[in-house]
């Protein structure tokens, strides 16, 4: 590919974002930046200092102290907050549950989507997250909006839980699903929404190399 473009991947919750954007950057030999895993590590760190999740002003206050680091790993982008690795703790359950509240304070957003800018300065990058294609990278060239019905996300979730060997309710998953989806569609600052120009690709019935081909496919036209 001659022209390193930016690729901006947004979706609700469980519709194979990182995955697929992970492979996509690998691919083309870009950088993968998954901007949800920086919403996590602030949310992380918040709880670790036990600091109010709907305080906007006092969570700014924790993120300008606080490095987000993200870095290629050998099968997985690690996440590390100063200087500590995080990446599996970023996953869990609490933090999972309560990111959509941090996520929500505009005075952090304006943080972090200035960093995610930077981050995508000099082109060749797949960013993935919830505002990418409308606020963080309004001008890139590819924008895609991944979506799948709540039950197979759900579904997808559930099985990968299942076969790390973790107990998992699916009625409880799907629940959560879509009350994450609830709060990060109707939230005041950036809510998840599908940019006009973006491509929207309904992963319900598609494998995820299907889904890969497909971008890859776009990206080429649009180089
Ligand atoms: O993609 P994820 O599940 O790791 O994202 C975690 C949360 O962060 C999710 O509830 C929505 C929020 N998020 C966001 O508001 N904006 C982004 N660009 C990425 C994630």
């Amino acid at each position: 590919m001659n022209k390193r473009i930016n690729i901006a991947i947004d979706g609700p919750a469980g519709a194979g974002k990182s995955t697929v954007a992970r492979k996509v950057a690998d691919n083309l030999s870009f950088l993968y930046i998954d901007t949800g895993a920086m919403y996590r590590a602030l949310t992380y760190k918040a709880i670790e200092k036990d600091i109010d999740l709907e305080n906007g002003p006092l969570l700014k206050e924790l993120l300008d102290d606080t490095v987000i680091d993200l870095q290629v790993g050998e099968s997985e982008q690690l996440v590390l907050v100063d200087n500590m690795n995080v990446t599996t703790d970023i996953r869990s359950y609490a933090v999972t549950n309560n990111v959509s509240f941090v996520a929500r304070q505009s005075e952090v957003r304006l943080e972090m989507v200035k960093r995610q800018k930077m981050l995508a300065d000099r082109g060749g990058v797949v960013m993935d997250g919830r505002d990418i294609g409308t606020h963080v990278l309004p001008e890139s060239e590819l924008k895609v909006f991944l979506s799948a019905s709540v039950e197979e996300r759900a579904t997808r979730r559930y099985n990968e839980l299942i076969g790390n060997g973790t107990e998992a309710d699916y009625d409880r998953i799907k629940d959560e699903i879509a009350l994450r989806d609830k709060r990060d569609t109707e939230r005041e600052v950036a809510p998840l929404v599908k940019a006009d120009d973006a491509i929207e690709i309904d992963t319900t019935k598609m494998t995820i190399s299907e889904v890969v081909d497909q971008i890859l496919q776009l990206a080429k036209e649009r180089a």
